[in-house]
């Protein structure tokens, strides 16, 4: 029995149809994912086969007949409570017996929620593209998507932490790369740095070399562990420096700080595959996510996480709270809904690209259905390239004058107790060391040596001179 061949059965009226269609859907794709097939040589399966359904109208109830002669796998398989259970969960907890007698099994689903004529949808265009001319101004701007209302953007501010999630392929990391790309096209790296932890490994390699990166790209969970580490360890920094100012946000610092300080955004893609990748790391990766994300924001660090496995209980503990936006993308299961927004919702979404679910804490108490904005390669390349050549000095005035005096004072010895001697209350010990790795990770720095201080190279010492690199 085909979706196809469903269709043609029967008078029924086709608000019927479509709820026992639905049905349908849900109740299948459970079995299946309940191993409830057997693989063929070439690759397909052979399924369960259906013989037929029938509606029980006043009660709001559908029988789904199949056949058990005929079943791939034994019959315990199909009877047992738990999938009995699972089919239940699918179609958010509604009553469902399963009965076999004589080589027939009935899936009974039973008080379905009431049939409702649906309003003449609007509906939302397939694809809208990211006019990067027409992002407000205002700080921090990020653009949601196009709603029924027209374009949708919010500060970053407002939005705080985000978590998208959604099964493969239906743009979430696009998505990210809307958020970037936006926020790029408006700020310097003085005042926006991001750190990108990538774990495909490629998807965010357009984004090399902008001078906006706090961090090396982390393409594996051991970089990821150590930039996590790093970035804890900044947020632990920044609050001290907060405290010592007496102000409790970065927007209060900067108004009297010497030194202003950047807002930092960390995105984190496809977290789940990051955890397994972790193994035995994984529980305390997860738990520097969770402090960052329950923290961060205060230091003005806020974090985007995506994942295409909402299923798991590594995102699940990351997911519960803390996150003041939340994105979904289409879904399969009303349960995959409910752990990235709390409610279901995310199943029904026309399975288009883009196609989202957004949530804001405190702004509606629905989530409102978007199309998210689409950019290819290119567009990325056309802002991340023209970053990468414009002359932004890569250092702060602060750093400039670390290595100003590194190479007058110590003979080029980026000697860590001395600095951070000579440069008591403008910077931390703690800080002066994450700094020296990562210019040694770049490159601009020679590597730390037992009993030897680090030499600021030439390239650095351009830098610090000119705020240009040496070329060739
Ligand atoms: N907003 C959009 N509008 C139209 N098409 C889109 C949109 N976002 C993504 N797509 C299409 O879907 C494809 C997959 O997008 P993307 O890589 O962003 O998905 P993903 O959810 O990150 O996938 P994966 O889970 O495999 O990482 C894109 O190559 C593009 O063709
Ligand atoms: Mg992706």
């Amino acid at each position: 029995m085909s979706e196809a061949t469903m269709e043609q059965m029967g008078e029924l009226n086709t608000l019927t149809m479509r709820q026992a269609q639905r049905t349908f859907r849900l109740v299948r794709q459970t079995l299946l994912n309940r191993g409830l097939y057997q693989p063929r040589k070439d690759g397909t399966i052979r399924e369960v086969e259906w013989l037929g359904w029938a509606p029980w109208f006043d009660e709001r109830a559908y029988v789904f007949v199949l056949d058990t002669a005929r079943l791939p796998v034994s019959i315990e398989k199909l009877t047992d409570e738990r999938v009995l259970h699972q089919v239940s969960t699918t179609l958010g907890g509604r009553r469902v017996q399963i009965t076999n007698h004589r080589g027939i099994a009935w899936v009974v689903a039973m008080d379905l929620p009431p049939l409702k004529e649906p309003q003449a949808r609007r509906t939302l265009p397939n694809q809208v593209s990211l006019d990067l001319s027409t992002v407000p101004e205002g700080a921090f701007m990020l653009p949601l998507g196009v709603g029924f209302d027209g374009p949708v953007w919010r500060p970053l501010g407002e939005l705080d932490c985000i978590l998208v999630g959604g099964v493969r392929g239906f743009g979430k990391t696009t998505f990210l790369f809307s958020l970037l790309v936006s926020l790029l096209v408006r700020h310097g790296p003085g005042e926006l740095q991001m750190a990108i932890v990538d774990p495909k490994g490629f998807d965010f390699v357009l984004f090399d070399g902008i001078p906006h990166l706090w961090a090396e790209r982390a393409t594996d969970a051991d970089a990821a562990a150590a930039l996590l580490a790093d970035l804890v360890a900044e947020m632990e920094d920044r609050g001290e420096q907060f405290a010592r100012l007496g102000v409790r946000s970065l927007d209060a610092f900067n108004a009297v700080a010497p030194e202003p300080l950047p807002l930092l955004l960390v995105v984190v893609d496809e977290v789940t595959d990051l955890m397994l990748e972790a193994g035995r790391q994984a529980a305390a990766l997860q738990r520097k996510l969770i402090r960052l994300v329950s923290k961060g924001r205060a230091a003005g660090i806020v974090l985007v996480v995506a994942t295409q496995n909402p299923k798991s209980d590594v995102f699940d503990t990351l997911a519960r709270g803390n996150f003041r936006t939340r994105i979904a993308f289409p879904v399969p299961e009303p349960n995959m809904s409910k752990t990235i927004l709390g409610r279901t919702g995310a199943e029904q979404l026309a399975d288009v690209p883009g196609r989202m679910l957004a949530l804001v804490e405190g702004q509606s108490r629905e989530p409102v259905e978007l199309q998210g904005y689409y950019l290819d390669d290119e567009a990325v390349k056309a802002v991340t390239a023209g970053l990468a050549e414009r002359e932004y000095s890569p250092l702060t005035g602060l750093e400039r004058d670390l290595v100003i005096q590194a190479v007058e004072e110590l003979d080029g010895a980026f000697n860590i107790d001395r600095l951070a001697g000579r440069f008591e209350g403008r910077i931390s010990r703690n800080r002066l060391k994450r700094l020296a790795r990562a210019w040694e990770r770049r490159g601009w720095l020679t590597p730390a040596q037992v009993g030897v201080s680090r030499q600021v190279t030439e390239v650095l010492r351009a830098l610090s001179t000119t705020g240009d690199a040496p070329r060739g």
